[in-house]
């Protein structure tokens, strides 16, 4: 396949995030040969899901949702016929939280460049934060503070961005590792996805 510039760029992304040292995090990846996780999937995708940071098998790996919560996520995506590979998955940090804590206030401010300009790149039709914290970080970017309320308030809803990035709608899904904690959530989950069968 050819070599786009949608490729080049992320791929300096790359390059970056391997040498940023501008919180604490990059210190759990030396120790432990952990990597940071950047992204993977189709740079021209339509829907991009964007996590919040990588778990212990994402670390290990280098990908993305790779793990339990990314088993349900695959899950998802199959029951509407859609493949990892045609969309892009990123997170709000590309290094792991150490025991897998949220992400801090400072660590969002830090990181979360690299997804905008992963964002930027791409140009998805459709966001999809998974779990509260990417879900207020792209609703707030996207001018729609004013709608950010609980996750399972507005779970599955589909929001146009309030910003001049008027074609960009962001969904916000609960993030696929509650299945883990509540099976019974997988039934809500798999109801969720169906909205993006339009975008495909
Ligand atoms: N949870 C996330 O938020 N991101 C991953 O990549 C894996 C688990």
């Amino acid at each position: 396949m050819e070599y786009t510039i949608n490729d080049e760029k992320l791929r300096q992304i790359k390059d970056e995030v391997l040498l940023c040292k501008h919180c604490d995090l990059y210190k759990g990846r030396n120790g432990n040969e952990f990597y940071p996780v950047i992204g993977e999937g189709n740079h021209e995708a339509n829907i991009m899901f964007v996590g919040e940071a990588p778990g212990l098998q994402e670390a290990k790996t280098g990908r993305p949702f790779c793990g339990r919560a990314g088993k349900i996520l695959s899950e998802l995506l199959m029951s509407i016929n859609i493949k990892r590979e045609d969309v892009y998955i990123a997170n709000l940090l590309k290094c792991r939280p150490p025991d897998n804590r949220d992400p801090l206030p400072n660590e969002i401010q830090i990181c979360t460049h690299f997804v905008e300009r992963q964002i930027e790149i791409i140009k998805p039709k459709v966001i999809c934060p998974l779990g509260r914290y990417s879900m207020k970080f792209l609703m707030e970017k996207f001018g729609l503070g004013e709608k950010v309320d609980g996750i399972s308030k507005i779970h599955g809803q589909m929001f146009k961005s309030g910003t001049d990035f008027k074609e960009i709608v962001i969904i916000p899904f609960y993030h696929p590792a509650v299945v883990a904690y509540n099976p019974s959530m997988k039934k809500i989950l798999l109801e969720d996805i169906k909205i993006l069968e339009k975008f495909k």
